[in-house]
This record gives C-alpha cells, sequence and structure tokens, in this order.
C-alpha cells in the first residue's frame, strides 16, 4: 500500500551506546500521532538491542542488508531467519554503496529479494544512476534496466512488500541534492516504467522514495511532489534534530 515513509541509513555509524542515545531522542522528537511511517537501520550489532528499545514505539527498524542464502560457510555474514529472529521484519538491500564496494549485480540482488519476500520481510529497493550516466543521457535506461533486472521477475502479489528508494549516486553524501522536478521527473518515469508491466493497481500502490541529500531546508519541496512518497535519509539521520524535521516536513 502506498504510505508516507521517511527512512534513516545510518550506514556504518552510532556504537551501542550511541544507538541507544539517538533513539531515546528519537522517542522524545518524534509524534506518536502522525501518520507517515518511520523506519531507522542501524548497523547489525545494534538491530536486536533497538528492536526491543523501539517495540512500543511508532518507530519501525529495519536491516541494511542481509544475504540471500538461508545459511551457511558466509563468514560474517547475516540471513533472512537471522535477522528475523530479532525481530526485524524490513531489510534495505541494493544501496549503492554495496552495489559499489560490494560489487553486487541486479542478479544477486534479485535472489536477495526473492529471499526476504520468502520471510515476509519487506524491502527498501535502492537504485539509481551515477553521474556519467546523467551526463550522458542514460540515467533512464540505467534505472530501467536496475528495476527490470533487480525486481521485475516478480508476481504482481509480491510488490505489496517492495519499498523503491531512488536515490541517484551523485547526490548520495555530496550535498549534490537532486532538484525536486529531477526527482519528480524520475519518480514519474519509474511509476510508468512499472505501469506498462504490472499495470497501474501495482504503480499506484508502491512507496517510491527519493534519497541523495534530503535534509531539513529541503525535505519539504521534495516531499511535495506528486510521485515522492518519502526519502531514504543518510547523514541527516544522524542527529536527531534533522531526521526529525525531515520526518516532520512529509
Ligand atoms: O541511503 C540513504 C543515503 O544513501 C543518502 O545519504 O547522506 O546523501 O542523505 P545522504
Amino acid at each position: 500500500m502506498r504510505q508516507k515513509i521517511v527512512a534513516g541509513n545510518w550506514k556504518m555509524h552510532k556504537n551501542a551506546e550511541e544507538t541507544e542515545d539517538l533513539l531515546n531522542e528519537l522517542i522524545d522528537k518524534i509524534p506518536t500521532d502522525i501518520e507517515q511511517r518511520v523506519i531507522v537501520a542501524p548497523t547489525f550489532v545494534n538491530l536486536s538491542a533497538a528492536a526491543d528499545h523501539l517495540e512500543f514505539t511508532n518507530i519501525e527498524v529495519a536491516a541494511q542488508n542481509m544475504h540471500q542464502a538461508e545459511g551457511g560457510a558466509f563468514t560474517g555474514e547475516i540471513s533472512a531467519s537471522m535477522l528475523k529472529s530479532v525481530g526485524i521484519n524490513i531489510v534495505i538491500l541494493g544501496h549503492s554503496e554495496r552495489r559499489a564496494y560490494f560489487h553486487e549485480t541486479d542478479a544477486l540482488l534479485a535472489n536477495k529479494v526473492d529471499t526476504a519476500l520468502k520471510h515476509e520481510m519487506e524491502v527498501i529497493f535502492c537504485f539509481g544512476e551515477e553521474l556519467k550516466d546523467r551526463q550522458s543521457g542514460q540515467h533512464f535506461n540505467v534505472v530501467e534496466n536496475q528495476l527490470k533486472d533487480g525486481l521485475f521477475h516478480l508476481e504482481a502479489s509480491a510488490w505489496k512488500n517492495i519499498i523503491l528508494a531512488y536515490e541517484p549516486v551523485w547526490a548520495i553524501g555530496t550535498g549534490e541534492t537532486a532538484s525536486p522536478d529531477q526527482a519528480q521527473e524520475m519518480h514519474d518515469f519509474i511509476r510508468d516504467t512499472i505501469n506498462k508491466k504490472y499495470g497501474n493497481a501495482v504503480s499506484e500502490d508502491v512507496s517510491i522514495l527519493y534519497g541523495g541529500s534530503v535534509k531539513p531546508e529541503n525535505a519539504a519541496e521534495i516531499f511535495s511532489k506528486p510521485d515522492v512518497d518519502g526519502g531514504l535519509i543518510g547523514g541527516a539521520a544522524l542527529k536527531s534534530e534533522d531526521f526529525t524535521k525531515i520526518v516532520l516536513a512529509i
């Protein structure tokens, strides 16, 4: 179901004590009577404690990644069932940093998506073009291929557990935010691409988040666009004041 969502991707930040401190600040600052969903994604080592800490709040917890296998000799990896066992039911997959630094391909991500859905997890599927793609006018083709190769094997019914996060790589961590019109243009293209494959029952029901240098100063204008359903926030998610302002900007 299409929803307003603000999710914070903490990446490799905040130890156990810092995580508890930030969660307490967010619990204090974020109103409980809001309709938008609020999700935070701490690092693996802090997920169990975060899930316990937030159990009776309106703040949800997501993992930043997971392995596609059910288990086995994959040193350092985490499986879907392990995440579920500590109360984690949402996972971010395909973040550009996983694609770039850990060479995660669309085919591998399709397998990860399948495993997450098999365990009835919600997936925040990340994708987006690099600067060279946009400069060469290939950004629509790149995004279309990421969607097709990562998600278009799914049955229409599976999309109820998919949240999309369009994150132009050139806007991540750079301060170079996509303009609201650029975000809307791509989100409209994404929704239309899904409509052509699945029809508007799916395309009008999927939440499409924007990620890439969202800040308190620009969030409201980006979120005001018709095909932007919220944001996936990096740096600004690490500051309770900023993240709360972004949550309330939607
Ligand atoms: O996953 C969200 C992240 O990639 C965006 O980072 O710091 O540009 O908000 P940032």
